[in-house]
């Protein structure tokens, strides 16, 4: 879920939407504001995206200067106006982002069932706090808050404390800033950064009052502390489209700078250099093992950093799901390096397996996008990538970013642990600063893959088969295709195929083949002649020039020469794009896909 808060001497209505309109991403089953002005609190709501919740509230005068949103990615609860955020009981107005664990006991305990019209675990808690209100918001927050568990980012209204917000957080996000007489709160930077670019992230369990232009923080004890100011680096045309007709198209354009931008930094006198990072060579002493752990795209990212690390160095990797590893007793101890990665820095999931990882002695070291957010902050080292603000939901330049920090590290380990010479390691690292030209070149590509998106859009089902590197493309291709096309879509590898889905395979079915790996190049040939002879429609994505036989693919996508390690760059080009024009394609919502949300900051 999104959440913004403004006071200020700016009217509301407005600053709310516009903000919602940028966290959308973040949560789009329903979206809501309540403002607070001289006729009390007006709460306008409905399911839908934000634009909706524009136009019901055109009958909302501009009066207010003091008001509260929300986009919602739904939990507790189906989707459904009465549902949507903010909820309002008696004077409280609040919104949430997180899970309220306790609410059924909260409901017994304090009888509040009178009080509730929905299904939500919010508004259990706007019940509680109208409930323990005796005219004291910050004593009656910090009483709801000690009784409350889960995570949660809540801001809160008091209907007779009109121009004032009330905020505190566990685990979910939450950032702050003042500028002139205004003061905003907001699930991330992304809302407040058209008007200023100084923030600070909400510490935990502490009870921010927003006033125009002052925000007081302090600690359940009442003691008042000074938050730490970040800046951001990027403006607020990072955030826009920028002439593209959506954001992953423009996503997948960057990533030619934003590669640069993550790998540059870290090459001194053309060797890997993490030193600046805070990321000293003893981090290494003693590691014998690594783990991964991760959600969803980042996931994939970490299986091609695993293929290099075992391949080329000969260290074993396991990449773990989080939302698996955090419940598994993992076995791991301080001569594990746990590896984290995540774009947003917020996935719950992975923030947990990372406190069990710390827990357990294993030193972790964080690769993340967002400056400043939970997972980076509570690592033990971060390498930061710099891929700008992702905004399309399906991620497509923070994965390409996460495995070339991926790569440094791995170079970086291995020359420090000399498993690798200097020579090696400039010749890897000359070869990851060429990936550059290497995605360049592919996107030269777009209309045939354009002409590849109009052939699989009317298929209901789509293999993506491939060996070894090759393999782990295609768990993230088949991911981006189902996340934003809805097609079906399964991913394997290709000597797998024959011990059970072949059966799968019809007249016509698209088959996408990645065979870029020089040492199973004939054994993928092998399996795609398969599926061919069983009907399928095969494209594939290989080195190779013009292959005019049609016993062997039906369609070709050329990818520039090079080493299948540094292929991998050119190939997630290829099959992101795939993925975007099959969506465009069907006329869907390409940077809003259904039931999605980019950062899933719930269990
Ligand atoms: C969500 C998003 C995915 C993303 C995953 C991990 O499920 O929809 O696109 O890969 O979370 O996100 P993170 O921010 O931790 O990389």
């Amino acid at each position: 879920c999104g959440i913004i808060g403004f006071t200020g001497d700016k009217p509301v209505k407005n600053i709310l939407i516009n903000g919602l309109e940028q966290l959308e991403y973040r949560g789009y089953d329903s979206a809501g504001i309540a403002v607070l002005g001289d006729k009390g609190v007006i709460i306008k709501k409905r399911t839908g995206k934000v634009a909706q919740l524009r136009e019901a509230a055109m009958d909302l005068s501009d009066g207010a200067l003091c008001g509260i949103g929300h986009t919602r990615w739904a939990t507790h609860g189906g989707v459904t106006d009465v549902n949507a955020h903010p909820h309002k009981s008696g004077k409280v107005v609040i919104i949430h982002n997180g899970i309220i664990e306790n609410y059924r006991e909260l409901i017994v305990e304090y009888g509040l069932k009178n009080k509730l019209v929905s299904e939500t675990d919010t508004e259990v808690v706007a019940a509680l706090l109208d409930t323990l209100y005796s005219g004291d918001p910050i004593k009656t927050i910090k009483k709801a808050v000690e009784r409350i568990s889960g995570s949660f980012a809540l801001c809160i209204m008091f209907e007779d404390h009109p121009g004032v917000i009330y905020a505190v957080r566990n685990v979910s996000p939450m950032v702050a800033a003042t500028f002139g007489d205004c003061s905003m709160i907001a699930s991330d930077i992304t809302a407040i950064i058209p008007y200023t670019k100084k923030y600070f992230v909400v510490p935990e369990y502490h009870i921010l009052t927003i006033d125009k232009g002052n925000i007081k923080c302090e600690n359940l004890s009442g003691e008042v502390i000074e938050p730490e100011m970040l800046e951001v680096s990027w403006d607020i045309s990072s955030a826009q489209k920028g002439g593209y007709p959506h954001f992953m198209l423009k996503e997948i354009y960057e990533q030619p700078d934003a590669l640069d931008r993550t790998i540059r930094p870290r090459v001194s006198d053309g060797l890997p250099f993490l030193e600046e990072d805070g990321i000293s060579d003893s981090l290494f002493d003693g590691i014998k093992n690594i783990t991964v752990v991760a959600c969803g795209t980042a996931m994939h990212a970490g299986m091609v950093g695993k293929y290099v690390f075992e391949s080329k160095l000969r260290i074993p990797v396991n990449v773990e799901i989080a939302s698996e590893f955090r419940y598994k007793d993992p076995i791991i101890d301080k001569n594990t390096l746990t590896i984290v990665l995540s774009q947003s820095g917020e996935t719950i999931d992975t923030l947990e397996a990372l406190r069990l990882a710390k827990k357990k002695g294993s030193p972790v070291l964080s690769i993340v996008n967002v400056k400043g957010s939970t997972i980076a902050r509570e690592s033990d080292y971060v390498l930061y990538t710099h891929a700008g603000p992702e905004i399309a939901v399906a991620s497509t330049k923070a994965y390409t970013v996460q495995i070339s920090a991926m790569y440094l590290i791995a170079c970086r380990y291995g020359l420090v642990k000399g498993i690798i010479s200097e020579d090696e390691a400039r010749e890897f690292i000359k070869n990851l600063e060429n990936v550059r030209s290497i995605i360049e070149d592919t996107l030269k590509n777009a209309n045939t893959i354009k002409m590849v998106a109009n052939r699989i859009m009317i298929s209901p089902d789509v293999f993506y088969i491939g060996r070894g590197i090759d393999y782990t493309l295609c768990l993230e291709a088949s991911l981006k295709l189902k996340e934003i096309s809805y097609i079906h879509s399964e991913a394997y590898a290709a000597g797998e195929l024959k011990h059970g889905t072949i059966a799968l395979i019809s007249e016509n079915v698209p088959v996408i083949a990645i065979a870029t790996e020089k040492d199973v190049y004939s054994k993928v040939i092998s399996n795609v002649k398969e599926v061919k002879s069983r009907g399928a429609f095969v494209i594939l994505v290989s080195h190779d020039d013009d292959i005019n036989d049609t016993s062997v693919c039906d369609m070709q996508i050329k990818l520039p020469e090079a080493d299948s390690v540094f292929s991998v760059f050119a190939t997630a080009v290829v099959l992101q794009l795939i993925a975007y024009y099959t969506s465009d394609a069907k006329g869907l919502d390409v940077d809003k896909p259904r039931n999605l949300a980019k950062s899933v900051t719930v269990e």
